[in-house]
């Protein structure tokens, strides 16, 4: 043997074909390996199976389909209660509507929706109905007879679908 092993690394003691092991100690950075993916898998197998904490990993992806499917809609002009409340917590078309309100609505319902000439916005009660598509309606073809405006033909479908996104937004999620 040429090179002798160092005092700390024993040999081991069989021999195979002539051939001796020293008998190392592992690297670090192997053993942290090693017992942080047996620690990782038992914790992983612990929340994920038996306790159920962690997300399933379908849920993330459903979610992330709906929300396409709604932004494919909504881009398509197709409008929903259920697009318009996914639209009411989007911060552009809210800016949107935030700035069509403020310009169109703000000198009848005021500017924080609590309403003057016309009702309260931002409150559990409506006229016309409480679900996203009522405002739409009642927003586009106006109350004439009760002085509220028809806004259909001055915005817009686009502009009234963001401002009826805005007041939606004052109010409590479904
Ligand atoms: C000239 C005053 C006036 C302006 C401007 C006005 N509204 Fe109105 N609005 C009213 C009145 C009055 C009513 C109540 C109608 C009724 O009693 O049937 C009303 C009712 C409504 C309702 C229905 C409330 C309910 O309880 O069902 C909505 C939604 C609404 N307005 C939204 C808007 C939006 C959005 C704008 C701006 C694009 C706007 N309004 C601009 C006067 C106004």
């Amino acid at each position: 043997m040429n090179n002798p092993p160092p005092a700390e690394e024993p040999l081991r003691p069989h021999t195979y074909d002539g051939i001796q092991e020293y008998d190392h100690r592992l690297p670090n950075w192997w053993l942290v390996t090693l017992y942080g993916s047996i620690a990782f898998a038992a914790l992983y197998w612990l929340f994920g199976f038996q306790l159920e904490l962690l997300p399933e990993p379908g849920a993330a992806l459903e979610e992330k389909m709906k929300a396409n499917a709604l932004a494919a809609a909504r881009s398509s002009g197709e409008i929903s209660n259920e697009i318009l409340w996914s639209m009411s917590k989007d911060s552009k078309v809210l800016d949107a509507g935030r700035a069509v309100y403020q310009s169109t609505c703000a000198s009848c319902h005021l500017p924080d929706l609590a309403g003057a000439i016309g009702p309260n916005l931002k409150d559990a009660t409506w006229i016309h109905g409480a679900q996203p598509m009522d405002l739409v309606k009642v927003v586009t073809s106006g109350v004439l007879e009760k002085g509220m405006p028809t806004w259909g033909p001055v915005l817009g479908k686009t502009k009234i679908n963001e401002v009826t996104a805005f007041i939606l937004s004052h109010q409590p999620n479904p």
